[in-house]
């Protein structure tokens, strides 16, 4: 099959080391990358700065409609829009991780991001990651991947990048934190985080990235 069009889904819980991967495999394939958490972080931050409460569904639809979510590639991978603004770097902010899991377990709100994601595949190669990618969005996917790690490796994954950034880290506190989006995401009513049933399971706690993406090309290459 062309690489143009492979559609590759990669799920996995919070900070399995999907986006990194998924990007590498992207770039060195020539797919295009969705990083479907990111549309779910860009309408919390609007939401977070326009005021609307996060609890209320309805409001959150409203204010999607009017929220064009775009990606762009860059030298630093990827940069995402929302309304022509950069956010990049304010979706990573911890009001909007530590919010985003409200936001993202509203049934219709999912509808809406899993319509415009499907869109996005419709005509392109992807590699998308998310939560169901695999199970909802990408259901015909050529291959379906589910990225584990150990919560310890993922908290110390984590530090370690906020160290590197300059940015304050406490690794209890992120243990803590991924081990509660961990339930919130496999515990929602709507499209809990589940490794769909033809998806191939890799286990990274003890991979490097290298490892990680040379597996799944591997995998690539018999799909
Ligand atoms: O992968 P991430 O940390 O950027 O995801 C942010 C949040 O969005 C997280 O709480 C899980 C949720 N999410 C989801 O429910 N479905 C997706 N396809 C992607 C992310």
């Amino acid at each position: 099959m062309e690489n143009k069009s492979l559609t590759i889904a990669i799920d996995g819980p919070a900070s399995s080391g999907k986006s990194t991967v998924a990007k590498r495999i992207a770039a060195d394939l020539g797919l295009i990358y969705v990083d479907t958490g990111a549309m779910y972080r860009a309408l919390t931050f609007e939401a977070l700065k326009n005021n609307v409460n996060i609890k209320d569904q309805n409001a959150l639809v409203d204010l999607l409609d009017k929220t064009v979510i775009t990606f762009e590639p860059d030298e630093k991978g990827q940069s995402v829009f929302s309304n022509g603004v950069d956010v990049t770097y304010d979706i990573r902010d911890n009001n909007v991780t530590n919010t985003v899991s409200v936001v993202a377990a509203h049934s219709k709100v999912r509808h809406l991001m899993v319509k415009r994601q499907q869109d996005m595949a419709q005509d392109n190669g992807v590699v998308m990651d998310g939560r169901d990618i695999g199970t909802v969005v990408l259901p015909n996917a050529d291959l379906k991947i589910f990225l584990v790690a150990s919560v310890k490796e993922r908290a110390e994954r984590r530090h370690k990048e906020n160290k590197e950034k300059g940015i304050f880290s406490d690794l209890d506190q992120l243990k803590k934190d991924i081990a509660e989006r961990d339930y919130k995401d496999s515990t929602r009513d709507s499209s809990p985080l589940k490794q769909a049933a033809d998806a191939v399971r890799i286990d990274t706690t003890k991979m490097t990235i290298e490892e990680v993406v040379n597996t799944i090309k591997s995998l690539i290459k018999k799909a």
